[in-house]
C-alpha cells in the first residue's frame, strides 16, 4: 500500500487564527502544507504573497508547497523561496519558457512542480515532464476553495500517470481541487500521491480529525 501525502490548502483556514489552525494540522500528521498564491489576474481572485509565506515558514517544520497561481511566476520565484517555500508549483498558462522556468526554481535548490488547468492537455508536459518534480493536476478551475471537483480529471489523472512512469518516474503527481472523503480514494487509486484539500479539511469542526479521516480515507491496496 503507497503512502499517500495529506497537505491542507490553508485557503480555506480562519486567518485571524492560523497558527492555531495550523499547528492543529500538524499535530494530526499533515505532511506539508499547500499555500495558494493569486494575483487577480491570472486567476479572479487575490490571497497572500512572500510575507506570509515566511510568517508561516517561522511557526511550522512542515513541508511549504507554494502554488503560483500568478502571471509571470519567475519575477517571484526567488522571493518565494527566500520566504521559505520547498516546493515552487508554476502554471504552464503562465510560463512560455517553462523549461527556463524549471531550472530556474531547481538551481535554488528547492522542488519545481507544473501544473496544468482543466482545460489544458495532459500532452502539453509531455517535453517537460523530465524535468519537473511534481506534477499537480488542477481538478477545479483554479481561483476558489470549496469547489465542486471536475470529475474528468481522473482520466487526467491516470493519463498523467502514465506519462511519469514512462518518462520521469521519481516524480510525484498530486491533485488539487475539490478533494474530499469521498473521491480521495478514486484519486488515489488514479495515480494521485499527495491530495491537496483546503474546504474539506479547515470546513469541519474538528480540523484534526478531518485530516485523519481523510487520510484514512485515501487508503487504497493498488
Ligand atoms: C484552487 C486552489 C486550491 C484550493 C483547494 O484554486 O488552488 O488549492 O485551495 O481548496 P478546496 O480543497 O477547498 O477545493
Ligand atoms: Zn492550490
Amino acid at each position: 500500500m503507497k503512502k499517500v501525502k495529506i497537505f491542507p490548502s490553508i485557503l480555506s483556514a480562519d486567518f485571524s487564527n492560523l497558527t492555531k489552525q495550523i499547528k492543529l494540522v500538524e499535530q494530526s500528521g499533515a505532511d506539508g502544507l499547500h499555500l495558494d498564491i493569486m494575483d487577480g489576474h491570472f486567476v479572479p481572485n487575490i490571497t497572500f504573497g512572500p510575507m506570509v509565506v515566511q510568517a508561516i515558514n517561522s511557526i511550522t517544520k512542515l513541508t511549504l508547497d507554494t502554488h503560483l497561481m500568478i502571471e509571470k511566476p519567475e519575477l517571484y520565484i526567488e522571493e518565494f523561496i527566500k520566504a521559505g517555500s520547498d516546493i515552487i508549483t508554476v502554471h504552464v498558462e503562465t510560463c512560455p519558457h517553462l523549461h527556463r522556468t524549471i531550472q530556474m526554481i531547481k538551481s535554488h535548490g528547492v522542488k519545481a512542480g507544473v501544473t496544468l488547468n482543466p482545460s489544458t492537455p495532459a500532452s502539453s508536459l509531455r517535453e517537460v515532464i523530465k524535468f519537473t518534480d511534481l506534477i499537480l493536476v488542477m481538478t477545479v478551475n483554479p481561483g476558489f476553495g470549496g469547489q465542486k471537483f471536475i470529475r474528468a480529471m481522473l482520466e487526467k489523472v491516470e493519463t498523467l500517470t502514465r506519462l511519469r512512469d514512462n518518462f520521469n518516474p521519481s516524480a510525484v503527481i498530486e491533485v488539487d481541487g475539490g478533494i474530499n472523503e469521498r473521491n480521495a480514494k478514486s484519486f488515489v487509486e488514479s495515480g494521485a500521491d499527495i491530495l491537496v484539500a483546503g474546504n474539506s479539511i479547515f470546513s469541519q469542526n474538528n480540523i484534526s480529525s478531518a485530516v485523519r479521516n481523510l487520510r484514512k480515507a485515501s487508503n487504497s491496496h493498488k
